[in-house]
């Protein structure tokens, strides 16, 4: 049996006609930037996740940005965030030209650990940006403290977290505002690059429509430095219809995490912490184990393809140099970089190719 490590493609031929369909409205519609695609999309997102409003963008980079800008985030302020993620999670913090600070994650749940957060708290600190990574909510309880205890802004990055809730709320409506991504291969993976911004804070929401088209609160008149960062038409329209089976694509994630946890044995291995209080998404299952090469190896020649996120952490990217930071400053993100292995999870993963894997991760003799 061959497991790849994603596959999507049975899922577009089933949606194809739908697809097809949304890409020929818009073609006649001729609204290719937002419009009515983008419009119903928004308002889908929204209701789906209990916002007022969602402000769909073109990539979840930019998404980012937009909170970053939203927060009011100054040339020279610290803002805070992991060190174990993907590079977008700091950029939105270099564009504009503040300081990243990292700190530890917790061993449990691959996410900033708050006490580590608390102790690189400046005065110059302005915001945290936390991510859910994995679909895996952070304690979000302990950053909200930490947010009104210091007067900071609490940026939640849900570009693996959609759907995924904290006590019962919605990732991205937690903090002050929130950011997703539908990059293809997303829990809601587009077609096209696309992002989405949210906020409990109407002035927030405010911002992200205004800056994501150039600042242009009328025709030709600029209030702000803006950004073309409007999500286009067909993303909208494909995103339509891959909206409708978003649940039910959660759903068998779930399904497929809890066969793993069930199933998943082997001396030292660490798997992924079942938190009642956060509900994860499983945008990866992401186990530890301290012979991952090996254990790569052995299913890599079982046909078993797994991912390996992320392999080097982003305080010692050859980009931060200047940030001096170094090997050793951060052991739990270090030691899970060279632990990690995510092993394959998508809607479209059998039931007997999940067995296979089970069976085939269980088989290794390290
Ligand atoms: C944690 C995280 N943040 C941000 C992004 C950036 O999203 P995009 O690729 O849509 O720009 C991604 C994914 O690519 C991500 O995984």
């Amino acid at each position: 049996m061959n497991v790849p490590f994603l596959n999507f493609h049975e899922t577009h031929q089933k949606l194809k006609p739908e697809l097809m369909a949304a890409l020929e409205e818009t073609l006649d519609s001729g609204q290719f930037i937002l419009g009515a695609q983008v419009d119903r999309f928004e308002k889908a997102y929204a209701a789906m996740m209990g916002a007022d409003e969602a402000v769909g963008i073109n990539s979840g980079t930019s998404a980012l940005h937009l909170c970053v800008r939203a927060c009011g985030v100054s040339p020279r302020d610290e803002v805070i965030t992991t060190p174990f993620t993907f590079m977008a999670s700091s950029w939105c913090i270099n564009y504009e030209k503040a300081i990243p600070v990292f700190a530890d994650i917790d061993s449990n749940n691959y996410n900033l650990d708050p006490e580590k957060v608390e102790a690189v708290i400046t005065e110059k600190t302005k915001a945290i940006v936390v991510v859910h990574l994995f679909g895996q909510p952070a304690p979000m309880d302990e950053f909200v403290d930490l947010a009104e205890k210091y007067n900071l802004k609490l940026i939640e990055d849900c570009a693996q977290s959609h759907l995924a809730t904290y006590k019962g709320k919605p990732t991205g409506l937690v903090g002050d505002c929130g950011a997703f991504s539908f990059y293809p291969t997303k829990n809601l993976g587009g077609l096209t690059e696309g992002g989405l911004c949210v906020s409990k804070h109407q002035e927030m929401v405010d911002q992200f429509r205004l800056l994501r088209n150039h600042a242009m609160p009328d025709r030709y008149t600029y209030s702000d430095v803006g950004y073309n960062y409007r999500m286009e038409g067909f993303a909208g329209a494909l995103l339509n219809v891959k909206l409708k089976h978003l649940e039910e694509w959660t759903e068998r994630r779930r399904a497929i995490a809890a066969k793993y946890l069930a199933g998943l044995k082997l001396e030292d291995l660490r798997l992924p912490p079942v938190v009642a209080d956060a509900a994860s998404v499983y945008h990866q299952f992401s186990i530890c184990h301290p012979q991952r090469d090996a254990l790569v190896k052995h299913l890599t020649d079982h046909d078993v393809a797994t991912g390996l996120f992320y392999p080097r952490p982003l305080h010692i990217q050859p980009v931060y140099e200047s940030l001096d930071y170094k090997e050793g400053d951060f052991p739990v993100v270090e030691q899970t970089c060279r632990e990690i292995i995510n092993l394959p999870i998508y809607p479209e993963l059998s039931d007997e190719q999940v067995d296979y894997v089970i069976a085939t991760f269980n088989a290794f003799e390290g």
